[in-house]
């Protein structure tokens, strides 16, 4: 009988929660939180998230963390082993061996290969099955084993678990590829869905009230300025600048975020104070999901006189599931986090998966809308079928354009956020002029040409005193 009823609108959570929004003492409405968007954050084998994260190169552990033993690792959903054999290659292999399940993680890593320690079955990087021994002729099968190419880049392991036909070339990115720039690797677990993790560098107006109005300055106390923030969306890549007036000095701040997760920003220690030219990334950074509701960070954090002149960086505390500022664990005691929320908490609290459904997003939130909209074109792209746009593929160096750039310029008498808004677009257009040139060419080139902007006759006005 019940059969017949049509579905109750409570029933409905998103719809409650639209209608209910007015409604004070209202949380009888919105006891039941809507559900995610599954197209953004589910990542498991099969799903359209899934399959777009599997069309690129990212890494799945820091290099020190393969020993002698083979090291378990759950990425995008999946369960696997990673090891480097005797002979120095590195694997990584579905974990669960072909033969009758065990796990691999307590296998033997031998001269070529992993052997499993139940029956002794013999692994090649490739998944080649070498030796099943004492198996019949007749039962001894031409088998291959689930395995991932890797690659090995300044202390980081990086896996391709596409298609193999579709497999790019491996990327060699600028910024890791700096004279007078060291780059130290490190991961750090979040017990939440990717996406929440992945946003926060889109999120500019975050950096002025969680880390420098709400409790406490976590960086410089310039950060808690109001900026001028403008989005630019480039080469399928999207940037987002925050802008400061900091007395006489411009601060133009360039964050920027790849598909599938990769994102870089400045230094945390920069204040905005001094003139500066076209400073490059501290924090080179993946998202990468271990599955719907784990991922962690795996970076590269910037060290040496190019990016880090006055040694504010702490290489000792970069590395396993730490990192040198404060904020991005969640390994302090719990009353402390609540007194002192930062980056981990915010991010962490939203839930398991964040409900989109349940967000008001408003007109700080541009640069977050603007990423999701970027990966819903890519998650369908993929499913359907078209290839991956070029210049998100690899090349010899693949271009990035995170900075930062202070310039000697007074503020404008009469409307100094235009003026804020016309220096901004000054400075990106020079960035990406650059892109014609590569290597230190092209660093040469932007500096020169940013220098020349505190010259350029529409911001050299009347209050100026250079
Ligand atoms: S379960 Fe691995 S060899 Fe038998
Ligand atoms: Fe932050």
């Amino acid at each position: 009988m019940s059969d017949d009823l049509p579905t109750p609108d409570y029933i409905d959570t998103a719809r409650s929660y639209r209608s209910s929004k007015q409604i004070t003492f209202g949380g009888y409405h919105k006891a039941k939180r809507p559900p995610e968007d599954t197209e953004l954050t589910h990542v498991g084998p099969g799903t359209p998230c899934g399959e777009f994260f599997r069309r690129y190169w990212i890494p799945v552990a820091m290099t020190e963390q393969v020993t002698d033993v083979p090291h378990r690792v759950r990425i995008l959903g999946e369960d696997l082993v990673l090891f480097k054999d005797k002979a120095g290659r590195y694997g990584l292999l579905h974990l669960h061996c072909s033969h009758r399940n065990a796990s691999l993680e307590f296998g033997v890593i031998e001269n070529k290969g992993l052997r499993c320690c139940y029956h002794g079955w013999l692994y090649d990087v490739d998944g080649t099955i070498l030796e099943m021994p004492a198996q019949s002729a007749q039962s001894r099968k031409k088998l291959c084993h689930g395995a991932y190419p890797v690659e090995e880049y300044l202390g980081l392991l990086f896996a391709y678990m596409g298609p193999p036909e579709l497999k790019p070339d491996f990327p060699k990115w600028d910024t890791t590829q700096l004279d007078g720039v060291e780059m130290v690797p490190y991961f750090i677990n979040y017990p939440c869905n990717w996406l929440q993790i992945c946003e926060n560098t889109m999120d500019p107006w975050h950096t002025v009230f969680l880390h420098a109005r709400v409790t406490d300055i976590h960086f410089g106390d310039t950060w808690g300025i109001a900026p001028v923030t403008e989005f630019y969306e480039r080469n399928h890549k999207i940037y987002a600048t925050l802008t400061y007036r900091i007395d006489d000095m411009i601060w133009v701040r360039t964050q920027e975020t790849i598909s599938p997760s990769f994102s870089q920003v400045g230094a945390w220690w920069e204040t905005g104070r001094e003139e500066k030219y076209f400073k490059r990334a501290s924090i080179t950074k993946w998202t990468i999901p271990h599955d719907d509701e784990n991922c962690m960070i795996i970076a590269w954090r910037s060290f040496g006189p190019n990016i880090d002149p006055e040694g504010h960086g702490k290489r000792e505390e970069v590395g396993v599931n730490t990192v040198d500022f404060p904020g991005q664990t969640g390994a302090e005691p719990y009353e402390y986090r609540q007194r002192h929320p930062n980056d981990y908490e915010a991010q962490v609290s939203q839930g398991a998966i964040n409900s989109h459904a349940a967000e008001n997003l408003g007109s700080t939130d541009k640069g977050v809308a603007y990423l999701r909209r970027k990966l819903r074109r890519g998650i369908r792209a993929v499913q359907s079928g078209n290839p991956l746009p070029e210049s998100e593929r690899a090349g010899e160096e693949f271009l990035t354009h995170v900075q930062d750039t202070v310039l000697p310029i007074p503020p404008h008498p009469a409307d100094d956020e235009q003026f804020l808004k016309d220096v901004t677009d000054a400075v990106m257009d020079v960035v990406f002029q650059g892109d014609s040139l590569g290597g230190s060419k092209r660093s040469d080139f932007i500096v020169e040409e940013l220098k020349k902007i505190k010259y350029d006759p529409r911001f050299f006005h009347k209050n100026h005193n250079a």
